[in-house]
């Protein structure tokens, strides 16, 4: 019976080919469909998703991991993993199981890993747990989507002393009793996303010295307080109702680094311990409208909490960078922030990324009550003396109602590299003329419009749909942007001059939907350009000083392009990879610039959607460009010569043929056959298909003549 499996899992698909011709000759006879065979290599067996009913049986010795997911396997017996001794990893995601027989574990003692997601463990989970007490040296258990509560989980982890990972998510677990987890005292990570937790009892985590990482995304809770996990490093907490949360003992240091607050429903800021070492916070999609972290009155606090202030708070206004020195990542976006606090932002002195996307910042003055604690007025003057300084390098203020930047804003900001001011509405200024004034600009604009230039330290920058209708000279003059989104300001113009500065610096420029007009567009030799999206305006002409640029990658789509220019194409084809160019009223007879481009190797990705069009006073028609249209067009100059040529010679050879025909005539009365040929002469120059008998006819004139 052996030798039988054995050839059936070596030859059985070649079994399983023939099979239909088998039952087709013979109809009567039964035939239960075998399963296809397993993938096994030495060490490593899969048979995942055969649609297997049982668990397989006859493994050879010393399989160490085994995939039997997506099948519909209902229980797990001794007998089945009798020979699986040597197993440290073992897939059973995605099937029926829900009876485990109570020694059918037992000799799995080397088991590291066991992914048991999506299968019924909450059906008999007592007699189960007690088949999963003796997985002595598991590390890591999936139990996901099982419809487990929390007792039914813990019956399953009681004594797996071993475990460093535990996987609950998408189960029902709605509290986290106090002691759940003593059992598992190597946890360093839990995750319980995608429950129902609203209650976490103090000391649910107690004695998990070791835990590390903690995943409550996707729960109910509604506030943290005597947050006490001291030597977690990463907690997600997104997708709660979170109002409040704040660490307790706030003298202790706490090892958390990266924290996940977003989509949660919190007005404040996070409070801290001093001694953090918190690096990522995620505060996004909250509705913090204040950068203080508690709020103004007790009577607040009660009223959220109906009446019981449960919190110990400082109740003033208070706005505490405690614990957040270290802090290099900080997300608001999509909150209520009205105000860009100067003072707070100062006092995060490892802070890199900002972003303050989709909130309500209409300008960028200080906050008030940090202006009473600073020295100094914090106006134009002050950035001179170094007051204040933030370590930002990236800053994203997309989406807000800024109308202009604070003239300091770039001096404030020493370190910065990269500014998205997309949706705003932001004019850049423009300049004035030499010796006016030292910076270039006049004062009394500068509250309407904000200048780009002297910001050496800018490298990134977007002003994308900020209604920008007009551009001007030298507007980026001694900064070396690297890239540059103009994109979305419908009705822009931007003149030659504009780019100016940006010679050998700029890599990256996007004018996509500016319904930009050619005589608006003009360009000066930008050596460093790569990247460069033209699409959705209204260019009828590429404008010439591309010619220059080293380009990568080009979109021209949805412009009025009739045809390319060779000139350009062949320069293009030097550095250019790829190329996007649909929805333009390209013209079908002159595609001379494609076949230079194919030519090039240079990549359409578009092509397939590319249409043209040809029209003139007898015919109009459309045609795909990946279908080489050029044979539908009129004959070109050279094939017409050599028609008239054609048709000279043909002349000729008639002549030659009645003289002939005439002299012939003269000596012999009788007509030969070339009077019927003359009889059904065609007119070589409407039928060019009879060219070929023309020649032949020709040939033999000549002959004759
Ligand atoms: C295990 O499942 C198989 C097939 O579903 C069934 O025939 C068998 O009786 C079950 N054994 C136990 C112990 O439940
Ligand atoms: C529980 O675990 C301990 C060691 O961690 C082991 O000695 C004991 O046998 C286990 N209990 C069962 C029922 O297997
Ligand atoms: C936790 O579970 C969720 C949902 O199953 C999953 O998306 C996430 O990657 C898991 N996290 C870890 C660390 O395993
Ligand atoms: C937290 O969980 C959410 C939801 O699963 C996920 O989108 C997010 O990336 C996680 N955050 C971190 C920091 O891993
Ligand atoms: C913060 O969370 C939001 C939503 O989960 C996510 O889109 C964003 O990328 C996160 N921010 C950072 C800096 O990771
Ligand atoms: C609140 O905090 C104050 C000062 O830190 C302390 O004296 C007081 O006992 C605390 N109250 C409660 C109820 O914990
Ligand atoms: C900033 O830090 C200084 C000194 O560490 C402190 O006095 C000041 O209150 C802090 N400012 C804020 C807004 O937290
Ligand atoms: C800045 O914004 C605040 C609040 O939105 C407003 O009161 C103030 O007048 C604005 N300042 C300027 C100079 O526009
Ligand atoms: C600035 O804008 C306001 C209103 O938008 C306008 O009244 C004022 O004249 C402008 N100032 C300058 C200097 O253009
Ligand atoms: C853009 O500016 C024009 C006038 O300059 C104004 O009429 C229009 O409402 C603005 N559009 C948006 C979306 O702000
Ligand atoms: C273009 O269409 C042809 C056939 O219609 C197809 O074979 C080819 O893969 C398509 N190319 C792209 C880039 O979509
Ligand atoms: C060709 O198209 C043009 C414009 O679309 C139209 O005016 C003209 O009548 C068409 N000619 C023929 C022969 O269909």
């Amino acid at each position: 019976m052996t030798l039988w499996e054995r050839w059936m899992a070596g030859g059985g698909c070649l079994l399983l080919w023939l099979l239909p011709t088998v039952l087709q000759a013979q109809p009567s006879r039964e035939v239960t469909p075998r399963p296809l065979p397993c993938k096994q290599s030495l060490v490593l067996v899969s048979c995942r998703g055969l649609g297997l009913r049982t668990f397989p049986e006859k493994f050879a010795r010393g399989v160490k991991q085994l995939d039997l997911s997506n099948n519909f396997i209902q229980n797990l017996t001794k007998s089945a993993t009798f020979e699986l001794g040597q197993l440290e990893h073992l897939d059973l995601s995605f099937n029926q199981l829900e009876t485990v027989s109570k020694r059918a574990l037992a000799h799995l003692t080397r088991l590291r890993s066991l992914f048991l997601g999506a299968n019924h463990f909450d059906r008999h989970y007592l007699s189960n747990g007690r088949a999963f007490r003796s997985l002595v040296s598991l590390n890591i258990l999936d139990l996901s989507a099982n419809n487990l509560d929390s007792t039914m989980a813990a019956a399953y982890f009681s004594n797996l002393t071993s475990l460093e990972k535990l996987v609950l998510s998408g189960n029902k677990i709605t509290q986290l009793p106090r002691g759940i987890f003593w059992a598992a005292r190597q946890l360093k990570e839990i995750n319980l996303s995608n429950n129902f937790i609203v209650e976490i009892e103090e000391g649910a985590f107690e004695a998990l010295v070791g835990l590390q990482v903690i995943n409550l995304a996707m729960n109910s809770l509604h506030c943290i307080s005597g947050f006490s996990l001291t030597h977690l490093r990463i907690l997600n907490l997104s997708y709660n109702a979170l109002e409040l949360f704040a660490t307790e003992g706030r003298e202790e240091q706490y090892e958390l680094q990266v924290l996940d607050l977003s989509h949660n429903k919190l007005r404040y800021f996070p409070l801290f311990s001093k001694a953090s070492r918190l690096t990522h916070l995620n505060l996004s999609d909250n509705a913090i409208a204040s950068w203080a972290s508690s709020p103004d009155t007790a009577a607040e606090v009660s009223s959220w909490y109906d009446g019981t202030a449960i919190f110990n708070l400082s109740l003033s206004n208070s706005i505490t960078t405690a614990g957040m020195a270290a802090i290099t990542n900080l997300d608001l976006s999509n909150n209520k922030l009205t105000l860009f606090p100067i003072d707070f932002l100062r006092n995060l002195s490892s802070l890199h990324n900002l972003r303050l996307a989709t909130n309500c910042l209409h300008n960028l003055t200080l906050e008030p009550s940090t202006r009473v604690e600073s020295s100094t007025d914090p106006d134009v003057e002050t950035d001179e003396q170094g007051v204040t300084f933030l370590s930002v390098r990236s800053l994203d203020l997309q989406g807000n109602f800024i109308r202009s930047l604070p003239p300091w804003f770039f001096s404030v900001l020493p370190k910065l590299e990269t500014v998205d001011l997309g949706s705003n509405s932001i004019q850049p200024c423009k300049r004035q003329n030499e010796g006016e004034s030292d910076t270039g600009y006049h004062p009394a604009k500068r509250e309407n419009c904000t200048a780009f230039c002297h910001v050496p330290q800018l490298k990134h920058l977007s002003l994308r749909r900020n209604n920008i209708t007009a551009l001007c000279d030298s507007m980026f003059y001694q900064t070396s942007l690297v890239s540059l989104d103009l994109s979305g300001n419908e009705g822009l113009s931007m003149p030659r001059g504009t780019l100016e500065g940006l010679e050998s610096s700029l890599q990256k420029l996007s004018l996509r939907g500016n319904l930009m007009e050619t005589s608006k567009t003009e360009f000066p030799c930008l050596k460093a350009l790569k990247v460069l999206d033209l699409s959705e305006n209204k260019l009828s002409l590429l404008p010439s000083g591309l010619a220059c640029s080293p380009l990568e990658n080009m979109n021209i789509q949805k412009n009025n392009l009739h045809v390319l220019e060779k000139a350009t194409a062949v320069s293009w084809s030097r550095s250019l990879q790829s190329l996007s160019i649909a929805d333009n009223p390209f013209s079908c007879c002159a595609l001379s610039w494609l076949e230079v481009l194919e030519a090039a190797n240079v990549s359409v990705l578009d092509l397939n959607k590319t249409l043209c069009s040809y029209q003139d006073k007898k015919r109009n028609f459309t045609a795909q460009l990946s279908q080489s249209p050029q044979w539908l067009c009129p004959q070109d100059a050279r094939n017409g010569s050599m028609a008239v040529l054609l048709v000279v010679v043909i002349g000729f050879c008639f002549l030659g043929l009645c003289c002939a025909v005439y002299c012939h005539q003269t000596k012999d009365k009788k007509m030969p056959r070339y009077l019927g040929f003359l009889s059904n002469r065609v007119d070589p120059v409407s039928y060019p298909t009879n060219v070929k008998r023309m020649e032949q006819i020709a040939a033999e004139c000549v002959s004759n003549v």
